[in-house]
């Protein structure tokens, strides 16, 4: 059992077996456009929700903007190095929608493409997999004006989309994922407006959810038409959810908690329903009035991959009047319908974030996808943790994070073991980067970033990394 509590300090002996995955998975590292390119008004890209929310004062900590970020998009060359000194076999990366199709409709933008070939080729060239997500939150503004994921024209233009990149880097690029965490961009969105464009409509939540999975499926299709030797797939976020007593109550509020945050996503996606005791939860929300014949056929159109992104583990409890106050994410609220649901801390260490640390959670999540979902090759595409780092004579030694990498591993391998598909895993991040509503001043990456110089710096986190890639696996030390 992986155990996040005896972690391998860096430098001391470690005596458990060393772990081997199996031959050709895939280890990468993942980021996204927003998060790290910068260049925000550069090369005839136009503004996404990102930009106008994070230029909201209020809205990000610190007024904190994507305008510059990493400054990736004039550090290409320099930043693949770095990931091909690191040894990565793939690299997750997202384009941004307003820089290839500015305004969201109509033709593509030859510049933006080009920084996408020319990113591409640069991976290729050092024999690194190029995976790439098409949408990762950054919708363009113009298409959040005439309604948003709301609106249901918004799902066939995020297919034209589909198209168009599809057209110009398909011949390069094998792996596709559509959507990234849909969850996120529906309830975060447009359910508690902690995240771009900032609504708070549990009714435009719900919708939002749909046309993102309904955009979903008829991209896959737009890809297939495009490449049809493309691999195809879609990445959701998922949690355990664990009752925090054996008291009904509190494992029906789990019920209720699994139904948004997991099986909303994951029944439609690859059952073609969605649940029928999450739409009662739902009843007095929404009249699903906004589905409509044919919808779940195209929104459960078969991938050929299914990509998971790990944090943590919801712990739930039955509402009670005299809670606390709710956490930052939770007001106006992300669960419609079920509201008053109490998140309950367990104690455990957490993260930066206030994250539990929770890696069996990760086996149980991996083992629920395959045994109750599907057979598909699953791919964990997202995994890490932030912590406050500190440069000390040029070195960032990040033991925490490192240890967290480790224990996800660990679990990662016991669930291959049992059984599971898993054919490779994505830390996040390769780099420090925007964190959406937190700005900068979370760092999940396995590199530091200086963001008034640029200087990018290997924590430990990333030199274990490198080494676990080229052992394909953890060592014995
Ligand atoms: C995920 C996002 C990613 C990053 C990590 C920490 O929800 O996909 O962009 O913010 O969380």
């Amino acid at each position: 059992m992986s155990n996040p509590a005896s972690p391998p300090a860096v430098g001391v002996v470690d005596d458990r077996p060393p772990l081997t995955f199996p031959p050709g998975f895939l280890w990468g590292a993942a980021t996204a456009a927003y998060q790290i390119e910068g260049a925000a008004a550069e090369g005839g890209r136009t503004p996404s929700i990102w930009d106008t929310f994070s230029h909201t004062p209020g809205r990000v900590v610190e007024g904190h903007t994507g305008d510059v970020a990493c400054d990736h998009y004039h550090r290409l060359g320099s930043d693949v190095a770095l990931m091909a000194e690191l040894g990565l076999r793939s690299y997750r990366f997202s384009v941004s929608w307003p820089r290839v199709q500015p305004g969201g409709t109509g033709p593509a933008n030859a510049e933006g493409l080009d920084f996408y070939r020319r990113l591409v080729d640069e991976l290729l060239g050092h024999g690194i997999e190029p995976w790439l997500t098409l949408y990762h939150w950054d919708l363009p503004q113009s298409l959040e004006d005439v309604g948003g994921w709301p609106a249901r024209d918004t799902a066939a233009r995020f297919a034209d989309y589909a198209t168009l990149v599809a057209d110009a880097l398909g011949d390069r690029v094998r792996y596709w994922t559509t959507l990234n965490e849909p969850w996120c961009s529906a309830f975060l969105g447009y359910g508690s407006g902690v995240h771009a464009p900032g609504r708070s409509d549990g009714a435009d939540a719900v919708r939002a959810g749909h046309h993102l999975m309904l955009g979903h499926g008829l991209a896959v299709q737009a890809l297939r038409a495009a490449r049809p030797t493309a691999e195809v797939g879609v990445t959701v976020n998922l949690y355990p959810v664990t009752p925090a007593s054996a008291a009904p109550a509190d494992v029906d509020a789990a019920r209720r908690i699994d139904g948004l945050a997991n099986r909303f996503f994951l029944d439609p996606l690859l059952r073609g329903s969605y649940p029928a005791d999450l739409m009662a939860d739902l009843a007095k929300v929404t009249d699903f009035g906004h589905v409509r014949d044919g919808d779940l056929a195209t929104i459960s159109t078969p991938l050929d991959v299914v990509g998971v992104n790990y944090y943590s583990r919801h712990v739930v409890a039955a509402p009670d009047p005299d809670a606390e106050p709710e956490p930052y994410w939770r007001a106006p609220s992300c669960w419609p319908g079920s509201e008053d649901v109490r998140f309950v801390t367990r104690g455990v260490p957490v993260t930066d974030m206030n994250w539990e640390i929770d890696a069996p959670g990760l086996v149980e999540t991996l083992r629920r996808v395959h045994e109750e979902y599907t057979d598909l090759p699953l791919y964990v595409t997202e995994n890490g943790s932030a912590f406050v780092d500190e440069v000390v004579d040029g070195r960032v030694d990040d033991t925490d994070r490192l240890a967290y990498f480790d224990a996800h591993l660990r679990a990662a391998h016991e669930a291959i073991e049992a059984g599971v598909p898993l054919r490779g895993y994505f830390a996040w991040s390769l780099m420090d980067n925007f964190e959406w509503a937190w700005g900068y001043t979370k760092r999940f990456g396995m590199v530091h970033v200086d963001y008034d110089s640029q200087v990018r710096i290997p924590k430990s986190s990333a030199r274990w990394y490198a080494e676990v890639i080229r052992r394909n696996g953890l060592a014995a030390q």
